[in-house]
């Protein structure tokens, strides 16, 4: 199935517009290309990449080199989410292998919004990320210079856990600020999402959602993309 592409920038600019960022974490790692392929024939053009470092989160995934050969191969929008002990030490590798937006994650000690400026300085857009436990409090200081804000709905480090209800009220938090501000940034979702939950935290102010595994091991790929995209209807 070809369809046509959505322009990956007017996405970004455009806050009414519905994301939906598969995550090759539940890909086919022998196969990526393959899984990646899959994205672009369901006619969307995210691609949400994980990135591990074994210590801030106990599990390990992508680097550089595959973002590069995805940048390489794909016409796609490559979300690629860092969860570092050390984030600001690999903002440059990660945009110069072609990243698009690159988040990093509230919890390490490091300079915050210098580095959301750098990435934005090498030319990809930035995202600012909460765990389940962070306070929205410690984010809200960053939100004038960021392009997303990322609330985890899982703890981070595995694909297939539970959505946890409690993060909900974060949404709800920072959508508030976000119009109380007068601020456009995306307000993205990540963790046990799947159609359900997707539309609770589309009624708390979400816009842009990550799926791993109910995307990848969906049966009915076409009806989970029309449905996630619509969420609540
Ligand atoms: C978890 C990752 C997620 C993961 C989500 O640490 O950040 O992007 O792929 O997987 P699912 O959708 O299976 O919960
Ligand atoms: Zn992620």
């Amino acid at each position: 199935m070809e369809t046509d592409q959505i322009d990956n920038r007017t996405l970004m600019e455009n806050p009414q517009e519905i994301i939906f960022a598969p995550s090759l974490l539940a890909g086919n790692h022998a196969h990526l290309a393959k899984s990646a392929r899959e994205v672009i024939d369901h006619g969307l053009s995210w691609l949400h990449v994980d990135v591990m470092d074994g210590h801030f989160v106990p599990n390990l995934t992508f680097g550089p080199a595959t973002v590069a050969a995805l940048r390489d191969e794909f016409p796609l929008f490559l979300d690629v989410h860092l969860m570092l002990d050390n984030p600001d030490r690999f903002i440059k590798p990660f945009a110069e292998a072609g990243a698009d937006l690159i988040s990093v994650h509230i919890e390490p000690d490091y300079d915050h919004r210098t580095t959301l400026k750098n990435i934005r300085e090498l030319g990809c857009r930035n995202g600012i990320v909460l765990n389940p436990d962070t306070p929205v409090e410690s984010v809200l200081p960053l939100l004038d210079a960021v392009d997303l804000v990322l609330v985890m709905t899982v703890e981070p480090g595995f694909g297939g856990q539970s959505f946890r209800e409690d993060t909900l009220s974060k949404l709800t938090d920072i959508a508030a600020f976000r119009t109380g501000n007068d601020l456009r940034f995306r307000l993205e979702v990540d963790g046990g999402i799947n159609v359900k939950t997707a539309a609770e935290c589309r009624r708390h102010g979400a816009d842009t959602f990550v799926a791993g595994t109910s995307f990848f091991l969906s049966d009915d790929k076409k009806a989970f993309v029309r449905e996630i995209l619509n969420p609540g209807d």
